[in-house]
């Protein structure tokens, strides 16, 4: 399979895709600065100050815990956390900034977000030194005006095959510079719900064959390329996603161990989680959710 960006249809099967290892490591940023003094989403509207820094810190915290224990564990092979930085209200949210990939040599790339809002503009410079100092090569688009890394760009597990969201916060273009900058297929999925405005608030695989997702975040076009490329395919209501953010979950396998992470309170999620062979983890990100984010989006995997 060759590099490309297919819009309206898929011509192939997962089949011609090569597989590759996913990523075994999380990165997290604490909430020091974390706050909110700006509507970037709609879930955002009326809670501008209206955060508790002490429930801020401790849900933090009961997700870090949740990292560190799979570590002991040895499902995960590291856990760090970046400090937070003063100016930086979202950084914490720090599935947005990068989106870092292994090349087919095994080379570790990192593209760099163009994020569209100023303050998190900001937020970028910190990540890619963290991520230098892990070894990536940074890549910078030459082109592109909005793309937020790993909030709209989700991997099919276990292939070299990527799914890009675009009408919020990154544009369709740029995934014609990410294909050829990681020399991969891309999936470009438009998103029309505006409670759905990153990839990752409506679309979670679960394996080779199954996702789940909320058809309302979709055109016909897009879901029929995800029919296309999964076999199986979850329809979480759309009621469900919006009130528990519960298609923000992090849903992976490391180490031959299955694992999700969600705010806790949604039923059909858990129940489609469970059939699916993951051990579920439910916690409370209430604090964050009125920021317009849960657990996807307040780590980052590499
Ligand atoms: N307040 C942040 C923003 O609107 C939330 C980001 C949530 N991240 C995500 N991956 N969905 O930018």
């Amino acid at each position: 399979m060759q590099a490309g960006v297919f819009k309206e249809a898929v011509n192939f099967s997962i089949n011609d895709i090569k597989d590759k290892q996913d990523p075994t490591r999380v990165l997290m940023c604490s909430p020091d600065y974390f706050d909110i003094v700006d509507v970037k989403n709609v879930h955002m509207e009326g809670q501008i100050g209206n955060t508790d820094k002490e429930l801020v810190n401790a849900q933090w915290q009961s997700l870090k815990q949740v990292y560190d224990d799979l570590q002991s564990k040895g499902v995960l092979d590291e856990v760090s956390v970046l400090p937070g930085a003063p100016g930086c209200e979202d950084m914490v949210f720090c599935a947005n900034q990068t989106f870092p990939w292994k090349m087919e040599d095994g080379s570790e790339v990192v593209v760099m977000s163009k994020m569209r809002h100023e303050s998190r503009q900001r937020e970028v410079p910190h990540f890619e030194a963290f991520f230098q100092q892990k070894g990536f090569k940074p890549l910078h688009f030459k082109d592109v005006k909005m793309f937020e890394g790993m909030g709209d760009v989700i991997s099919h597990p276990e292939k070299r095959l990527l799914y890009g969201g675009y009408g919020h916060r990154t544009t369709a273009e740029a995934y014609n510079e990410l294909a050829a900058m990681l020399q991969t297929p891309v999936v470009a999925l438009e998103l029309i719900n505006p409670k759905f405005y990153h990839l990752d608030t409506c679309f979670v695989p679960l394996s080779v064959d199954s996702v789940m997702l909320c058809k309302e975040a979709f055109t016909e076009q897009g879901l029929k390329m995800i029919q296309q490329l999964f076999r199986h395919v979850y329809y979480i209501p759309e009621h469900e996603a919006e009130a528990y953010f519960s298609l923000n979950a992090h849903a992976f396998k490391a180490h031959g161990t299955k694992t999700a992470i969600l705010q806790k309170g949604s039923t059909e999620t858990v129940a489609a989680l469970k059939q699916e062979g993951y051990n579920v983890v439910e916690i409370d990100t209430a604090e964050f959710m009125k920021s317009g984010g849960s657990v996807f989006c307040m780590k980052m995997m590499y």
